[in-house]
């Protein structure tokens, strides 16, 4: 087909490709899904192995939006080697697996964008990708299509990242005897103290694949020609004002299904266990939520220390544990009898819809390693925060819940977690509803600005418009289409 033929369809077409986690997924589905309600045409790359892991725990079949085309929209599905087999443990081969995503999948990609972009009826404008990729731009460029980076992070990390040369030239980053006073000269944060940085920028080797791919990355994403963040302009508003000076970016959070609860498509690579009817049973506020999210590690030592603590503790609990949640090699971490012991006031499952579960009335707490969909599904539901980070943007995750909006309290302080402190702080984020609850008044304020973003004049639908205009004047001058 000819490019004045192809000029006659006018909605544009984005290939989409999100990073092969499970936290980066789930975002990059409701984006492309709200993206295609905007009259996007989109296709939507997974890996084999995400596919794989979802449809088998969902039972479906080649699609994961056949039921959502249903209604409309103009979804297409493709899927995509990322170097490795199928049956490959990428949780416990971590760096195995990145090696493969930052040397390999590019390869793919290339090779499936160029078929698509050959065979699409109408002419594809943009690629979206995730921002960790380190491929984007080059990709785009080679046939002849705009970069849109995604990015699923709050954009204090964004920021932090994109700004690595700052801290490297004042000594906070990558030297000997790294500076240990608060960073202070970043465009847009006021202060922040090393030790709540990404965990990255906090080890003193920087050769390994994880620091090639987020430098790379962050070189590649200077080309973009959009930024869209999953956060919202009145909760980061200096860090974005900053950013927005700076570069075409635009806060377009919070994406969440359309109902919260129930997702039109399956996004999670494990099949859910309902715990709603036991949850019915319980009173209001006083079960607390326990989950370390899709793909981090606790060690052995303080899950051990982190379930002696619930058997203290005397609280109701709900625990999300995958079975490799220590390591694949060791699918039955817990302490001998503890299931015996508080069988009679917890469910303990592989896994679960987060959000049915957040939004349940008994649901008082949230014993999280602090992901950012978790913080942004939990300020939806109104849920105190009990924090553990274990690795990556979750330090100053942390950072943003405790210190600056105070919607959570610290598990360790990063020291080592005992049983008792465990037992302590999660009683004492248990009776802030009973009494005088010290997050509501911020909950309120937050929940009221993640409402109100995708409402009429809302930032993020202001700012998804105004990148949905942008990014058509730029395909005209860019490729000469009119759309
Ligand atoms: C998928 O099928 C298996 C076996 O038939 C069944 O046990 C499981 O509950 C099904 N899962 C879903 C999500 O339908
Ligand atoms: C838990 O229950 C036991 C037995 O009733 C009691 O001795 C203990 O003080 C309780 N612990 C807390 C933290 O409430
Ligand atoms: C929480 O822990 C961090 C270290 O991870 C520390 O810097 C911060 O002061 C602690 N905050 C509170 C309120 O205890
Ligand atoms: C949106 O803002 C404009 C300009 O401030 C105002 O005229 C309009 O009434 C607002 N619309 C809604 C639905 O609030």
């Amino acid at each position: 087909m000819t490019n004045s033929e192809k000029q006659h369809h006018q909605k544009p077409h984005a290939i989409f490709i999100p990073y092969p986690l499970q936290g980066h997924v789930i975002p990059a589905v409701h984006l492309a899904i709200k993206l295609a309600s905007q009259g996007f045409i989109i296709t939507f790359i997974n890996t084999h192995s995400i596919h794989h892991q979802t449809s088998k725990a969902h039972n479906n079949s080649d699609d994961i939006f056949a039921a959502i085309r249903d209604s409309g929209l103009d979804i297409r599905y493709t899927t995509l080697s990322d170097g490795l087999p199928v049956g490959f443990d990428r949780s416990l081969y971590h760096d195995q697996f990145m090696a493969s995503l930052l040397h390999v999948f590019s390869a793919h990609v290339e090779e499936a964008v160029g078929k698509i972009v050959k065979e699409s009826k109408e002419t594809v404008t943009c690629l979206i990708a995730d921002t960790f990729f380190v491929w984007p731009s080059a990709i785009a460029k080679k046939f002849g299509l705009l970069y849109v980076s995604f990015w699923t992070e709050p954009a204090l990390i964004f920021t932090l990242y994109y700004h690595l040369h700052l801290l490297r030239m004042n000594g906070h980053f990558a030297c000997q005897d790294v500076r240990e006073d608060p960073i202070d000269y970043i465009p847009g944060v006021k202060t922040i103290d090393p030790k709540d940085t990404m965990s990255y920028l906090q080890e003193s080797d920087t050769s390994s694949v994880c620091h090639q791919i987020i430098f790379s990355a962050f070189r590649d994403v200077r080309g973009a020609d959009f930024v869209l963040c999953n956060t919202v302009q009145e909760i980061e508003p200096e860090t974005i004002a900053a950013l927005e000076a700076k570069m075409p970016f635009y806060a377009i959070g919070p994406i969440f299904p359309s109902g919260f609860t129930k997702s039109a498509v399956a996004t999670s690579l494990w099949s859910e266990s309902d715990c709603t009817q036991w949850l019915d049973t319980k009173p209001e506020g006083s079960v607390l939520y326990i989950s370390f999210g899709s793909y981090a590690h606790v060690t052995k030592r303080d899950l051990v220390e982190i379930a002696n603590g619930l058997l203290l503790s005397n609280v109701t609990f709900v625990w999300v544990l995958r079975p490799d949640i220590v390591s694949s090699e060791d699918v039955d971490p817990l302490p001998v009898g503890f299931k015996e012991a508080v069988s009679d006031r917890s469910m303990i499952l592989t896994w679960c819809c987060q959000n049915q579960v957040l939004a349940h009335p008994a649901i008082g707490g949230f014993l999280t390693h602090c992901g950012w969909n978790s913080i942004l599904e939990s300020i939806w539901c109104k849920v105190p925060l009990l924090c553990f980070p274990l690795y990556t943007d979750q330090f100053t995750n942390r950072k943003l819940v405790v210190d600056d909006w105070k919607i959570g309290i610290n598990l360790s302080d990063r020291k080592v977690v005992t049983k008792k402190e465990v037992s302590e702080k999660i009683n004492r984020l248990m009776n802030g509803k009973s009494g005088n609850d010290p997050y509501r008044t911020k909950f309120i304020e937050l929940k009221k600005a993640l409402e109100n973003a995708w409402v009429a004049n809302g930032t993020s639908l202001k700012n998804m418009d105004s990148f949905i205009n942008g990014l058509k004047a730029k395909a005209q001058t860019h490729c000469g289409l009119v759309l």
